[in-house]
């Protein structure tokens, strides 16, 4: 594997002539025999299918798009002279034997001239990028947010095992995860393109031709789908619609969560929830690495070091700590070992191409892999799942090495569907499939609940099964720094649950690299500290107390916003809007394109952390504290300044200063903040009483706060309420008014209603469900981070 190569556009051929009959264009020439197909697939989606001839298996094998979406009404191709053009709802495509040109009324992209090429199996679209001024998604990625002068390698791997001398950098390509989604932006107006190949490919926005957007398959069928805008919403939400949104997770799996590799007894686990209960720190939930195993053998627990991980897993649960365990698809090849045995008499393993079990070399030693392209794999792997998971009393999945790691063995060997499929086909998918195959063990064991899954590779689609992580990055300042943009574009990409090793996974963290990673991930959609071996140790309080007081700061503000959290998951899943967004998802203009060192949390909160270190950047000491200084760009209107509790006024540039326990965290006028006021004890949380901090300094502020009983699926067929809240003020008044429809009891929650308005507000006015309160607004003080300051309440 020759990581950044290309094929050079002149190395491809070109057809010379063109047919069309019904709706198959077909291009012809030298080493050329590509059909093209159009059809009009979901609202504001077009879909064009490549088929290469030169392809052996031409049989389209993705898992991302949903079922719904694949079918499509085919578009009947007309022949303008030399010319076939698709009209169809979703936009208008003309195509000439050189020549792809696409237009919708708002967004017109073609390719350059020679810009549909093939060269044996593989497929050149070399589109023009005149006027283009930004690119984004790309899955998850290294670098910048803005793609322009970029290019991605769509294959998921073992980033470690293929960069282990470069994995500190900040620009290693690929990934573990591999979307080729690209959303291009010219001036205000977006379009997405999804090139649906589940093979290996690369995109490249201008790195290795400025002004050429190339994207090359090596293999396969390519659908292309046209997502349409004209804004980047639009665009990320019918992406979102087309691959499926991530499911509402259980609420614990919002809050904090700790792991190490090296975690090794049962008495550790014990101590841990002891010293996060003496640190008051919030704990949701406690992770098992390898090391909990029997020799790494999968659904086995070594029982020297953990005699009753199920007493264990119900005496954390009993404290609100909720269990999540490793688990890697590498079955360790070893006859008598009963999981081997049982995939081996179901034929459940990947197989070579002349029909021998594919061995790898991972942790367990000699690996076999489960092929879980068979559904019959799946249901194996489902009931084994979920046998381990009752049994243990897990919580909670974590999907690790499913790149696949294979070791030194050649992953190319690795066939699936009985030796019969090449690798290739199903390489990305490896991942996808192994979390279609591990949510079902989770529906088995509990029908009606949410299940809880994380895994490290992925590909368009897996946030229907799996929240993702950003793998095994390193405890630098670049990873800090690079952790914004790679989480905004996974989200934009349809990952909406994810987030990266907080702290930093290899190498020593230090004192100051800790506390503002955990300021800067606190509100991440996802928000786990993890560790290699033998790093130094990174719980919150391995620093001593300065320190401490600081990460308990920011891991408690988590909680006190997990209710919002919450909401923007629900959002998520009833539009497609991410949780975590870059500024340009919301706010128009320059200054936002390249803008990736701050980040919104749906669209009130704006969080800007500090990423340098004391001696890299700006810094100032104030009243003798020592502070880190950054410009933060403040969208037009006021702010809340929730470090300092005071409005600031936005449409500029701010130089701000935060000391080691300040987290520089905005809420923009005219916001409803749900926010949890009561006890803090890991994840033991009732919502039924919720605080709603309502931000009204010159702007009206709405809100949908979803009411449902934030445990089961029944959400999903509809057993929600809206509460749909509105705070006016007018003079010395604010009027607050509450009322709920839909599917779920009336009145079930209690709001507290708690305001930030002008000085001048002397009465609230606050009606629920048509009840009226009146009352005069007080003094209260309030924490945040870790200071507290007076509001009006
Ligand atoms: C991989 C994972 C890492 C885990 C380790 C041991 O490197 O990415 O998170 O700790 O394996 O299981």
């Amino acid at each position: 594997m020759f990581f950044g190569q290309k094929i050079h556009p002149l190395n491809f051929d070109y057809a010379d002539t063109l047919t069309v009959a019904g709706d198959t264009v077909e291009l012809i020439g030298r080493g050329v025999q590509l059909r093209v197909r159009c059809a009009d697939v979901a609202e504001g989606c077009l879909r064009l299918r490549f088929e290469n001839a030169q392809v052996d298996d031409s049989h389209q094998y993705s898992d991302a798009v949903l079922p719904e979406w694949r079918e499509g009404r085919p578009v009947i191709a007309r022949l303008d002279t030399e010319t076939a053009l698709f009209a169809a709802e979703a936009g208008r495509v003309e195509l000439s034997t050189t020549q792809l040109r696409l237009e919708r009324a708002d967004f017109t992209l073609a390719t350059v001239t020679a810009g549909i090429g093939c060269r044996s199996e593989n497929l050149l679209l070399n589109f023009a990028l005149s006027d283009i001024d930004g690119c984004y998604g790309f899955g998850e990625r290294t670098k910048r947010l803005n793609k322009l002068g970029d290019s991605a390698d769509c294959l998921t791997v073992d980033v470690v095992a293929m960069f282990r001398h470069t994995y500190s950098r900040d620009d290693y390509d690929p990934t573990y995860v591999a979307i080729p989604f690209a959303i291009l932006k010219t001036g205000e107006r977006f379009l997405g393109l999804f090139f649906d190949n589940p093979g290996r490919a690369i995109l490249d926005a201008g790195k290795s031709q400025s002004g050429e957007f190339w994207y090359q398959s090596l293999g396969g069928t390519t659908d292309l789908y046209l997502v349409a805008g004209p804004s980047l919403a639009e665009v990320t939400r019918r992406y979102a619609t087309l691959t499926g949104r991530a499911p509402l997770p259980p609420l614990w799996a919002l809050g904090y969560h700790q792991c190490r590799w090296g975690y090794q007894y049962e008495a550790e686990f014990r101590e841990l929830a002891a010293q996060f209960a003496a640190a008051e720190v919030p704990v949701s939930a406690l992770w098992y690495d390898i090391d909990y195993m029997d020799g790494c053998r999968l659904f086995t627990w070594d029982r020297v070091d953990f005699p009753d991980p199920a007493a264990l897993n119900r005496d954390l649960k009993a404290v609100g700590i909720r269990a999540v365990t490793i688990i890697d698809p590498g079955v360790k090849r070893e006859p008598g070992y009963a999981v081997y045995d049982s995939g081996r008499e179901q034929a459940a393993f990947c197989q070579t191409a002349s029909g021998r079990e594919y061995v790898g070399k991972v942790w367990p030693g000699d690996t076999v892999f489960p092929d879980f392209t068979l559904e019959t794999t799946r249901d194996w792997w489902a009931g084994r799942l979920a046998d381990f998971l009752r049994a243990s009393a897990v919580d909670g999945v974590w999907l690790d090495m499913n790149d696949p790691a294979t070791g030194y063995s050649r992953t190319e060997e690795m066939r699936f569907n009985h030796g019969a499929i090449p690798h290739d086909r199903y390489h990305n998918q490896y991942a996808h499939f192994m979390a279609m195959a591990s949510r079902q063990a989770c529906d088995r064991l509990d029908p009606e609940g949410r299940p809880f899954l994380l895994t490290r590779s992925a590909c368009a689609g897996t946030q229907r099964y799996s929240a993702v992580w950003t793998g095994d990055n390193a405890s630098n300042w670049k990873h800090l720094r690079m952790a914004l943009p790679c989480s905004l574009n996974l989200s934009l990409s349809g990952a909406a649950f994810n987030g990266p090793d907080v702290g930093g996974f290899m190498d020593d963290t230090s004192a100051e690299l800790l506390v503002r990673w955990h300021q800067a991930g606190c509100l991440f959609p996802f928000f786990r500290n993890h560790s290699i071996r033998h790093s130094r140790s990174q719980e919150p309080w391995q620093f001593g107390l300065e320190p401490l007081v600081a990460i308990r700061g920011a891991i408690r503000s988590r909680y006190r916003l997990l209710p919002y959290l919450y909401q923007c998951f629900f959002a998520h899943w009833r539009s497609g809007d991410p949780v975590m967004r870059p500024l340009l998802y919301h706010y128009a203009g320059p200054e936002y394109v390249n803008l990736d060192d701050q980040y919104l949390v749906g669209d009130a909160l704006l969080v800007a952390p500090i990423l340098h270190g004391e001696g890299q950047g700006p810094e100032i000491v104030r009243a003798g504290v020592k502070m880190q200084e950054r410009a933060i760009r403040l969208p037009p209107g006021f702010w809340f300044d929730l470090n300092r509790g005071e409005w600031v006024e936005g449409g500029q540039l701010v130089s701000y200063a935060a000391a080691l326990d300040e987290l520089p965290l905005f809420v923009r006028d005219g916001a409803v903040v749900p926010y949890y006021a009561g006890p803090l004890h890991n994840s033991i949380m009732d919502l039924s009483t919720v605080e709603l901090h309502l931000f009204c300094r010159e702007k009206p502020a709405r809100f949908e706060y979803v009411l449902d009983d934030q445990e089961t699926r029944r959400y999903q067929a509809g057993a929600y309420g809206i509460a749909h809240i509105s705070a006016d003020s007018a003079g010395e008044r604010l009027q607050v008014e509450i009322a709920e429809s839909g599917a779920y009891p009336p009145d079930t929650v209690r709001f507290i209603p708690v305001v930030y308005g002008r000085p001048e507000l002397r009465e609230l006015e606050f009606t629920v469900n048509g009840r009226t309160v009146i009352r005069s607004l007080q003094t209260e003080r309030r924490e945040w981070l870790c200071r507290q300051w007076p509001v009006r309440a």
